[in-house]
Formats: structure tokens, C-alpha cells, sequence
């Protein structure tokens, strides 16, 4: 009989295209601990996964291959550095695969954003690969893998709400009601890196400049199991967001002119420099993306909602 190509791409896994949706992160709550020695801070955070997505497509290739389009494009290195293709080798290497595949990311998520865009393109490359490899691994040894990539990385396969604890990478659900969060997320010019933001907030505190630490997430994810936004605002916060301000002083105007605009609260996301507004609702959301962007304090104001899932395929 003679060989067709589909027999070989049966009995190696899906035939492809396989295409993932990953969506960005926003933590409610992100209590930075001490430094650890191996450098990295110990967290106490409340992740969210919002309605901005990237899509990662996987099709079949003789190599391994990125190519993108959207938000960072002509930015970012598509080489061995890229979280992507570190992710399909990580995931070949642990199924014991060759790592072929033509890859390509559409990203919406900012760079450098505070919103983990590349540890969600991980997460999507992590889960496409898996299908297209017919590698069939558990989520559990997927979020493994995920957390040698990044501390945000496992969260992103799971998606919802989450504690995260560690360097963020051990996660557990919140198990709260179905209820949708809508988030107003004012996108800045420019990222500010990650690194930098911790090395600050070590600075700020070594010198008893920062504010006092969050400490438990209680009172959040008390507020989480109601329905009530005006209940959820006083709750959050972030330790990062004064070493976001000292190294963007203008943040301090993009979240004043949210709280003008009637967001009942507005945080820093993550890292920075995004800044991530709770609204009442869906109407409240449209009207302060819109002064958001009339104000001229963000490159872009986006209504968005959560939580919402992880990686996933579509
Ligand atoms: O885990 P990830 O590679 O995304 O982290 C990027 C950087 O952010 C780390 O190299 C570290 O400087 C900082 N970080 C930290 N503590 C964490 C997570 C990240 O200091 N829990």
C-alpha cells in the first residue's frame, strides 16, 4: 500500500491547523513578600484572566518556526529568546518529540504590559503543540512544564480566578460565584520591565519609602464570593504599584483621571505600566474607556471582562 501523508499525521497527533486563544492576567491582589535566594520575590497574589486574548496557531513544519502579527510586531525577537519557542522545546523535550512546527501569534496583549502577554503566549504554545503533537499531556504536567517558563505561566493554562502563591507559580482556583467583573484597561506607550519594577520596590522599602505591604488576601476573596463591584473596589491592590509610579510618574494621572471618570477603583496591573479600572458595569465601562481615551492619559482604553478561561483550544 502506499503511503499517504495523512497516515504518518494520524499516528502523530492531530493533523493541524491547531489554534489556541490565551487571555491576559490582572492581579487583584499582588502581595510581594521578601527576596529570595534564588531571586525571585515570594507572592501572595489573586490572579484574573481577562477578555484581551492572543491566538497562537500551530500548524505542521519540517522546523520550528514563529511568525506574528499585531501588537509588538517588528518588537519582539521571534528567535530561541522567545517565550513561544521555548515553550515548544521545553514541551518536546519532556514528551521526547522533535520540536516541528510552524507557529504563528496574534497578539493583541501589549508588550512588556503588566498583562503577562508572554507568559500567555507560552501557555498557548504549551497547549497548541500538545495537540498538534498528539503529546496528550495531563493539565497538571502541562502547568509543570509552564512553571519552569515563568511565574505566570501555569496560571495562564488554567485561566479564571486564582490564588497564587510561591513565585506565583503554584496555583489554586477560587471557587467563587459565576459572576462577570467588568475591567477597564487603560494601555500605556511603552512597557516597563518586570525585573526592574521588583529591584524598585526593593529600593523603595530598603529605604522606607514604600507603603506598608498588603498582607492577606482576605478581605478580597471575601468580596469576590458576592456580586457587588462597590464591595470588590476597596479590596484591591498591588505592592508593585508604587514602583510602577516612581519609575512612570505619569501613571498617577492615568489613574486619577479613571477614578474622575467614575471607575469605583483603578489599580496598576502587575508589572506596569497598564493600569486596570473595576467598573459597575458594562455601560460604566464604555463611558470611562471612552473619557480614559479623550483625556489623553493611555495610548488605548479597552472594556473588558472577567474571569474568563485559560488556553484553550478553539
Ligand atoms: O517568572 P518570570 O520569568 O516571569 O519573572 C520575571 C522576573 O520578575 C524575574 O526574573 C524576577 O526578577 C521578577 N520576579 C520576582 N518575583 C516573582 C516573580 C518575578 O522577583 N515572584
Amino acid at each position: 500500500e502506499a503511503w499517504r501523508p495523512e497516515d504518518d499525521e494520524e499516528r502523530r497527533g492531530a493533523s493541524g491547523p491547531v489554534r489556541v486563544r490565551v487571555p491576559a492576567k490582572v492581579n487583584l491582589h499582588l502581595g510581594v513578600g521578601p527576596l529570595r535566594r534564588d531571586g525571585y520575590h515570594e507572592l501572595n497574589t489573586v490572579y484574573h484572566a481577562i477578555s484581551i486574548y492572543d491566538e497562537l496557531t500551530a500548524r505542521r513544519g519540517d522546523t520550528l518556526t514563529l511568525t506574528m502579527e499585531g501588537e509588538g510586531t517588528g518588537e519582539l525577537a521571534l528567535d530561541d529568546s522567545n517565550l513561544v519557542i521555548r515553550a515548544a522545546h521545553a514541551l518536546a523535550g519532556y514528551a521526547g518529540v522533535m520540536p516541528h512546527a510552524r507557529l504563528h501569534l496574534r497578539k493583541q496583549i501589549p508588550l512588556a504590559g503588566g498583562l503577562a502577554g508572554g507568559s500567555a503566549d507560552a501557555a498557548a504554545a504549551l497547549v497548541a503543540c500538545d495537540a498538534l503533537w498528539g503529546t496528550g499531556l495531563s493539565r497538571d504536567e502541562l502547568a509543570g512544564i509552564a512553571a519552569d517558563l515563568g511565574s505566570d505561566v501555569p496560571f495562564l493554562i488554567h485561566g479564571g480566578t486564582a490564588l497564587g502563591t510561591g513565585r506565583g507559580e503554584a496555583v489554586s482556583p477560587v471557587l467563587a460565584r459565576p459572576t462577570s467583573w467588568h475591567w477597564v484597561v487603560a494601555i500605556a506607550d511603552g512597557g516597563l520591565s518586570t525585573p526592574e519594577a521588583y529591584r524598585e520596590l526593593d529600593r523603595l522599602r530598603d529605604t522606607g519609602a514604600a507603603g506598608p505591604p498588603l498582607g492577606s488576601t482576605d478581605a478580597l476573596l471575601g468580596a469576590l464570593r458576592q456580586r457587588d463591584p462597590r464591595v470588590l473596589a476597596p479590596t484591591l491592590g498591588n505592592d508593585l504599584q508604587d514602583a510602577a509610579l516612581a519609575m512612570r510618574p505619569t501613571l498617577a494621572a492615568t489613574l486619577k483621571a479613571g477614578e474622575a471618570a467614575g471607575a469605583l477603583a483603578g489599580i496598576v496591573s502587575g508589572s506596569g505600566p497598564t493600569c486596570v479600572f473595576l467598573t459597575a458595569d458594562a455601560a460604566d465601562a464604555e463611558r470611562v474607556a471612552a473619557e480614559l481615551e479623550a483625556a489623553g492619559v493611555c495610548r488605548q482604553a479597552r472594556t473588558t471582562h472577567g474571569p474568563v478561561h485559560g488556553a484553550r483550544i478553539t
